[in-house]
């Protein structure tokens, strides 16, 4: 994922420009005997969706949920761990999980099952195309927790946390609705307010349509800027190492999409 610029697409265009981002066959593995969770990753089914089957649900997510409900989605989701918490804790919300990671959709899959939930979801797909899984202005919460943080400089062109994708989630995000980050990596959430106005070069682009609502240095010692926050498996690890946690609130705002 690049800060500066959107990766190049994975998968050639189907729809209009959609999808972006494809499941690979199992024999376009060398290895793949050595990764049992490629098979399972497409045999799992629900609460499991590959990437195919999650960007023909684009605009038709409450067909997939059975039911017309706010959606919340969780990029990056890991074990699981929180996306089953959020589904838990809001029975009336359809809750969606991102991952890019075979293995992570599976364990994804069983914390969801676990758990017993069933408005919650996973799905396997790129953080960086999610126009091709949502419509504007149809999110109702969006979550990112501990984003891989590639410190170094010359990795810097991976990191999510961008101009491009805060456009993402100004378009995506209903009017009221909460972004809510949490990151290890100081950079990612001071960075924030700054690409509110400037491009990652520090340019002055035009103001996205967001209110900072609150912002933590560090929730490990001191409260989260929203309240009943859900430790994830990466804040934790942090909290046994004794390092701080970053945190960061942002609201949509009624403010028109710059154009
Ligand atoms: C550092 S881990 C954090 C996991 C979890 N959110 C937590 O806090 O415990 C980052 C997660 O993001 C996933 N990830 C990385 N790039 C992604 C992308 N482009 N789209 C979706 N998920 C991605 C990784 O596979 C990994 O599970």
């Amino acid at each position: 994922m690049a800060v500066r610029g959107r990766p190049t697409p994975q998968a050639e265009s189907l729809e209009g420009d959609r999808p972006r981002f494809k499941d690979r066959a199992i024999d376009e593995f060398r290895d793949a005997g050595l990764n049992p969770y490629l098979v399972e990753h497409s045999t799992y089914g629900r609460p499991l969706l590959t990437a195919d089957q999650a960007w023909r649900l684009r605009g038709r997510w409450h067909e997939e949920f059975g039911r017309e409900a706010p959606l919340h989605v969780e990029i990056g989701s890991g074990n699981g761990f929180f996306l089953a918490e959020v589904a838990r804790r809001n029975p009336d919300a359809n809750v969606l999980g991102l991952e890019i990671r075979y293995k992570r959709t599976v364990m994804c899959a069983k914390k969801l099952d676990l758990a017993g939930v069933t408005n919650g979801r996973i799905a396997r797909y790129h953080a960086a195309y999610l126009d091709d899984l949502f419509e504007p202005g149809t999110l109702s919460a969006l979550y990112v927790n501990h984003p891989d943080p590639w410190p170094k400089e010359r990795h810097e062109k991976n990191r999510l946390i961008s101009r491009w994708f805060l456009e993402d989630v100004a378009r995506l995000l209903r009017p009221g609705a909460p972004f809510r980050l949490k990151s290890d990596f100081e950079d990612n959430v001071r960075r924030v307010p700054k690409l509110l106005e400037a491009d990652g070069d520090g340019v002055p682009a035009p103001p996205l349509p967001f209110r900072i609502t609150g912002i933590a240095d560090d929730i490990v010692t001191g409260p989260a800027p929203w309240p009943d926050d859900i430790e994830t498996n990466y804040q934790k690890k942090f909290r046994l190492k004794g390092e701080p946690v970053y945190a960061i609130e942002l609201v949509r705002t009624d403010g028109p999409f710059p154009a």
